[in-house]
């Protein structure tokens, strides 16, 4: 089993191949249309055979890597739907240039998009699995964030005292460090922070949060643990909480872990208030 797991983690490797390959085609094939470029069409026999056979090799170790599991059911299905027919399509553009080139031809400014389109919805659903479904756009500009969804017309925050302990303290951080393992897309041990709800359901084995005890809460202990310790999280040297973030999620523990309320409501000492204004500063 865990060969099937060691070859499948090289699928987020490869699938940069095909993607690249069948884009370049397209656009050469595309532009040796003009009799300029003509003589570009001669390597598009091979770039296509290369398009197929990159993108097989991908949807199989693709379909190794899913068996690690941990990801969405919906969007994994769609996400292979679209890969397998991404190199069924590969596969037959390839036939169908080299075997009936006049076909190819004359259904050529349907099915290079179509190619393009294809691949690009396949990687849509690759990357909100790898990443987690807000990568993109945690760091756009408000206005953007709107149009994708990201933000409701919550109103910034003006002070710490003031802010929403979590929808403006506590969630961003998850969502920012945390939220490509156990997210929406990817719930890997069975946990998601996607909501407040989904954050208190906790993971597989564990609650992520006790509220009120700091010991029982695993996502307190898992971002504790020394780095490098098969605990620690976040995995796969992602990038980790600050320390400042770990003892603000300390402090929001014990101080019940509301999901709702604002910061001032719940009273912090002082230097936690402090490390909170900072947080709210920084991004
Ligand atoms: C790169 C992927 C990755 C990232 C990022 C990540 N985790 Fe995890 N997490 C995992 C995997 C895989 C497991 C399941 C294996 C395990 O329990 O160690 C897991 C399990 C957990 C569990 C235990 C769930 C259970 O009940 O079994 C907690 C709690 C947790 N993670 C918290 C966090 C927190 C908090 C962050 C952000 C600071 C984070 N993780 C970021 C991959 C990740």
């Amino acid at each position: 089993m865990h060969w099937l797991y060691f070859f499948g983690r090289f699928h987020v490797l490869l699938v940069h191949l095909p993607i690249g390959i069948i884009y370049v085609t397209v656009a050469l094939e595309l532009l040796a249309r003009r009799p300029r470029f003509a003589y570009l069409a001669s390597a598009a026999n091979f770039l296509w055979a290369c398009a197929a056979v990159t993108a097989v090799a991908t949807v199989a170790l693709g379909l190794a890597h899913s068996t690690e599991g941990g990801f969405n059911p919906r969007i994994l299905a769609t996400h292979r739907a679209l890969g397998i027919s991404v190199a069924v399509l590969a596969i037959a553009l390839f036939v169908l240039r080299t075997q009936r080139p006049r076909l190819y031809q004359s259904t050529q400014l349907l099915t290079g998009p179509v190619a393009l389109v294809l691949v690009a919805a396949t990687g849509h659903f690759g990357g909100d699995m790898t990443h987690g479904t807000s990568y993109l756009f945690v760091y756009a500009p408000a206005p953007v964030q709107r149009l994708m969804g990201l933000q409701t017309n919550h109103k910034r925050p003006t002070s710490a005292a003031g802010a929403d302990v979590f929808a403006d303290v506590i969630h961003p951080m998850l969502l920012l460090r945390c939220s490509g393992c156990h997210g929406e897309a990817t719930q890997k041990g069975g946990l998601s922070f996607a909501t407040y709800a989904s954050l208190m359901k906790g993971g597989e084995d564990f609650p992520a949060v006790v509220p009120g005890d700091l010991s029982q809460s695993e996502m307190y202990y898992r971002v504790t643990q020394p780095r490098g310790s098969e605990d620690f999280m976040p995995r796969d040297n992602k990038t980790p909480l600050t320390a400042a973030q770990v003892q603000i999620i300390g402090w929001w523990i014990k101080a019940g872990a509301p999901g709702k309320g604002t910061v001032g409501s719940l009273k912090p000492p002082p230097q936690i208030l402090k490390l909170i204004d900072q947080e709210l500063k920084s991004d």
